[in-house]
């Protein structure tokens, strides 16, 4: 049996006793209970709990488009923002070659579009697929976010004059509602293969229905793995009302008593830069989810020991608001040692035989011990590997916790109603009909 994804709370001992963490853990299983039963806030999304199992039957035909997409094209441009982007990013980034787009190896790129609305992002994209043979996932669940449905008609118009409408209509697949929106009309109109996103589940809980596993699955990786990895974890949390074995039930107590006793700030820290991502997958899965009604802690995110020469001074030594939450990774990958220089001019003999890894582990033993010395209270996350299983392991862990954080700041862990007022007001900006009167005021407003 494999070892499990664990969560060590020694480093946060000095601020706040961990009795205390256990006890109010041990109160918070009945958000497991309410969350179980459906009786919370947000009741009406909680699909994401039984995924593991819910997808299992979805898995060949998501693995089948994977390899449709694989052979008749060489890149696959994946349109999507928010929930229907970062958790797909997350996984790939983090298990793939981080030099996949430059390799001259026969690879397949995966690429990422309507994330944004810079124009020289999309027209610099255009010019890179000018010359490549590409296929498009266009994700959206309401199918009328306004960034990735300017990304899909720009990139539709051009793989259809490039390939022929009919030709094309054959590499777009779509993943969106069963019934609204207006990508379900380009779908009905255009007939592209469709993956349907549940009702119950809303965007940045929906990395294991074919929102993240299509993409994850194209760019060549094991969503079987990835499953299999959620599966274990929902295991180990769902129904596991003994707290001191519940890794979600205690990193959320530990980071809401963190609050209270002045840490609004949580930092998520890895110590790779393959975990970037999937700093900014967790960044929006907290963030949207309790940063409402005044209340949520703000996360936020660095990438060690890259930051400890930029962030680093702050974490260190500036307001004590923060604390941090650190993922470790046991084991790399591969296999990098330190040679041996007859010429010790750089001084680094000392190291000579040393693997990378050692170094960057004591970098990281360094750390948190120079920064809880600097009192900013640590939650230690750690896998053994960075692989498919222990990122299945990740995002389940993390959306439990953050669906039982929700419920003790008391607010809806499944919407996100502050989102709006930007689109609001970008809509009367740009004329868009039914927002002229708005507009009016915001433009005397510039
Ligand atoms: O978590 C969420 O619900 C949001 O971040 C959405 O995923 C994001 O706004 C994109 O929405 P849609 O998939 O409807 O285009």
């Amino acid at each position: 049996m494999k070892e499990n994804l664990s969560i060590n709370l020694k480093n946060t001992s000095k601020f706040i006793p961990f009795e205390e963490i256990i006890a109010h853990a041990q109160q918070s299983v009945r958000h497991l209970d309410t969350l179980n039963n459906g009786t919370g806030l947000g009741n009406d999304f909680l699909g994401w709990l039984s995924l593991p199992d819910d997808i299992l039957p979805q898995l060949e035909r998501i693995e089948k488009t994977a390899r449709h997409l694989r052979s008749v094209s060489d890149t696959t441009l994946v349109i999507g923002i928010g929930g229907s982007y970062l958790g797909a990013r997350a996984v790939i980034e983090a298990l793939s070659h981080s030099f996949s787009p430059l390799l001259k190896t026969k690879h397949h790129d995966v690429i990422f579009a309507g994330q944004n609305i810079c124009e020289d992002y999309l027209a610099e994209l255009l010019e890179l697929v000018e010359g490549r043979n590409y296929s498009i996932i266009v994700i959206s669940k309401s199918g009328t976010t306004t960034e990735p449905a300017i990304a899909f008609r720009i990139l539709k118009d051009h793989l259809e004059r490039k390939v022929g409408k009919l030709a094309a209509a054959e590499r777009i697949i779509a993943i969106t509602d069963a019934k609204k929106g207006a990508l379900r009309s380009l779908v009905e109109t255009n007939g592209y293969e469709t993956f349907i996103i549940p009702d119950n589940i809303g965007g940045r809980y929906s990395v294991l229905t074919p929102v993240g596993l299509l993409p994850i699955a194209i760019s060549g990786l094991d969503i079987r793995m990835l499953v299999k990895g959620a599966k274990s974890m929902e295991e180990l949390t769902r129904n596991n009302k003994h707290a001191e074995t519940n890794p979600s039930l205690l990193y959320a107590s530990a980071r809401n008593l963190l609050l209270q006793n002045g840490k609004p700030i949580e930092i998520m820290v890895g110590f790779t830069p393959k975990l970037h991502f999937f700093s900014e997958w967790w960044k929006q899965l907290y963030g949207e989810s309790e940063g409402k009604d005044g209340k949520g802690i703000f996360p936020a995110s660095v990438d060690l020991t890259t930051d400890l020469h930029s962030m680093g001074q702050y974490i260190q030594d500036g307001q004590r608001i923060l604390f941090e939450t650190m993922i470790s990774v046991k084991s790399p990958v591969k296999k990098l040692t330190i040679p041996l220089e007859k010429d010790d001019s750089d001084q680094l003999n000392y190291l000579a035989g040393k693997r990378l890894s050692e170094v960057n582990h004591n970098a990281e033993s360094g750390t948190v011990l120079a920064h809880n010395d600097g009192n900013v209270p640590i939650i230690n996350i750690n896998i053994p590997a960075l692989d498919e299983f222990y990122s299945g392991q990740l995002i389940y862990f993390f959306e439990m916790a953050c669906a039982i954080s929700g419920y003790i700041l008391d607010v809806n862990p499944f919407d996100q109603p502050g989102v709006e007022a930007y689109k609001k007001n970008m809509f009367a900006l740009l004329n868009k009909p039914g927002f002229e009167e708005a507009g009016k005021k915001l433009k005397e407003r510039l």
